[in-house]
């Protein structure tokens, strides 16, 4: 399917059939798709819980706004996407290290180049608070990339804000890892009584927001 027609056709579910599980195949290439993902400089500043057992969606429900517990206590498997509290020397080291065995770096003058923009780049945000929100912005595009992804395998999606990141972080000891919660994600097949499922998509007209420059 091209990904105009995927575009099309993906949708927020709103609940999901709680008897069908997506094989692990497709979780595995889901992991892969999310690996995959780009980031500003490739700072990867994420960690993707996974959960789909009974117990991790009881654990995670009290995190969760009530109105959303029909998507995680059906969904096959859901996603917690979480941030680095803040992008250490370390941290970053690991990132070069990583480019560098994988044979992006082909020289130590490249590698000292790479090392330095993206420090250079990563110090432009100057406070905690900026970075996290810059941080905030690559999880966005993960998440983007899950919702598509899981579409692309036939698996229905619902990104969700709505929960507390400070009760989900707790609930999952996040504190612990230097992480925060951002985004969740339920992921599973189709509810037959999901109203969402037959609504006609509704966008604002294309001539209200594309500008053409002359
Ligand atoms: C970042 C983000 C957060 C969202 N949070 C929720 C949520 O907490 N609960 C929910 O049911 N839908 C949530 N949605 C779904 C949106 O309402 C939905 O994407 C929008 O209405 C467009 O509909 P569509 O996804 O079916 O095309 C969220 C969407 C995005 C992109």
């Amino acid at each position: 399917m091209d990904f105009l027609e995927l575009s099309k056709k993906r949708f927020t579910a709103k609940k999901f059939d709680p008897s069908k599980k997506i094989p692990e195949d497709d979780i595995k290439k889901l992991k892969e798709i999310l690996r995959l993902s780009p980031s500003s400089v490739n700072s990867q500043p994420w960690v993707f819980i996974f959960g789909s057992s009974d117990q991790a969606k009881k654990k995670i429900r009290p995190a969760v706004n009530d109105f959303n517990w029909p998507r995680t206590d059906t969904c096959s498997h859901f996603v917690v996407i979480a941030i680095r509290d803040g992008l250490s020397d370390k941290y970053l080291e690991a990132i070069l290290d990583q480019e560098i065995k994988d044979g992006r770096l082909l020289s130590d003058q490249i590698v000292k180049e790479q090392r330095e923009s993206r420090k250079y780049f990563v110090g432009l945000r100057d406070s905690a608070h900026t970075t996290l929100t810059w941080e905030a912005k690559q999880a966005y595009i993960a998440m983007t990339t899950l919702l598509y992804g899981s579409a692309s395998l036939g698996i229905n999606s619902t990104p969700i804000e709505g929960f507390e990141e400070e009760t989900m972080d707790k609930i999952l000891g996040l504190d612990n890892y230097g992480l925060k919660s951002v985004l969740l994600v339920t992921l599973g097949y189709d509810a037959a009584d999901d109203h969402n499922a037959t609504r006609p998509k509704s966008r604002l007209p294309l001539d209200k927001i594309i500008w053409e420059m002359k």
